[in-house]
Parts: structure tokens; C-alpha cells; sequence
């Protein structure tokens, strides 16, 4: 009987860490997951979006200023933009912007959204001079 309750306790704490190690790889896993679609995000931006939007998403290139591209670092702008309608303006285009459904799944599309906000935090830390 006593070895029965050692073999229990015995088979517990191996099926506790178990199940802890499996808990952790999968934590890692997500992370490794999120890290992966950000880089996707940042090389389909540069890919598609950077010759009109620039690489710092403030639209200061040749073709972002003949389009009339905006700002995405600006702060005031970004909170005028729900991620609904940013998603639909990739997808289907937008005044001088051209529609990216055909190249895009709903999924990147939603990543380079994610992608854009990240412009503003840039913009705080320097502000416009
Ligand atoms: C040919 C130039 C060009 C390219 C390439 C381009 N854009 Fe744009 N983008 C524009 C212009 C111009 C606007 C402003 C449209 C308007 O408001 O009339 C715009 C606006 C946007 C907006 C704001 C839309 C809204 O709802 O106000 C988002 C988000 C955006 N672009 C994302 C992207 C992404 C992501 C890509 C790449 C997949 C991309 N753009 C590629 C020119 C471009």
C-alpha cells in the first residue's frame, strides 16, 4: 500500500512537470509565432507599401507625395482610422492607392495594419521637429 501511494505521488509530479513543459513550449511557440508575422509584416511593407508610404511610414518619397499618401506617424491621423477601415482601404484601395486583395490574404493584410500602428510610437519618441 505505502508503495502504491509513492508510485502515485511518483506518477503526479511527473504528470505536473509534464504538463508545466508542455504549457512552456507552447508560450514559446506563440511567441516564436508573433515574432515571425511581425517580420513578415515589416518585409511585405518594404515589398509593397514603402516606395508610396516610406520605410518610416511617413510618406516622404517621391510617390508618396504625388499620391498624397499620409502621415502614419501622426498620431491625431492614426486615431481617425479604425482597423476596420484600414483593413478595407488595403483590400480595395483608396483615392491613389491600389488594391491589394488580389496579392494579400486577409491575414497579412491584418498584419501590416498591426504593422502601421507601430509607426505612431516611433513618432513619440521623435517627435517632429
Ligand atoms: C502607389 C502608392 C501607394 C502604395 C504602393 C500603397 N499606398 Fe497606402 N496609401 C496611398 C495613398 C495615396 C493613400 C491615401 C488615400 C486617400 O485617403 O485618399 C494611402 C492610404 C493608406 C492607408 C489609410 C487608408 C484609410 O483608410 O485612410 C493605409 C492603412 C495604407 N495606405 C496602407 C498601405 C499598405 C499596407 C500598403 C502596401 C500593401 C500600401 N498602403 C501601399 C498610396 C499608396
Amino acid at each position: 500500500m505505502r508503495s502504491f501511494k509513492l508510485l502515485l505521488f511518483i506518477a503526479c509530479v511527473f504528470g505536473l512537470a509534464g504538463h508545466a513543459e508542455r504549457a512552456r513550449a507552447g508560450h514559446k511557440a506563440h511567441g516564436r509565432r508573433q515574432v515571425q508575422t511581425a517580420a513578415r509584416a515589416e518585409s511585405l511593407f518594404r515589398q509593397s507599401c514603402a516606395r508610396c508610404h516610406g520605410l518610416d511610414g511617413r510618406a516622404r518619397t517621391e510617390l508618396g507625395e504625388l499620391t498624397g499618401a499620409p502621415d502614419f506617424a501622426d498620431a491625431a491621423w492614426q486615431e481617425g482610422r479604425s482597423g476596420q477601415r484600414m483593413r478595407a482601404s488595403i483590400a480595395h484601395g483608396r483615392g491613389g492607392m491600389p488594391s491589394f486583395k488580389d496579392r494579400l490574404s486577409p491575414g497579412e493584410i491584418a498584419s501590416l495594419v498591426a504593422y502601421i500602428r507601430g509607426f505612431q510610437k516611433v513618432a513619440d519618441q521623435n517627435p517632429r521637429r
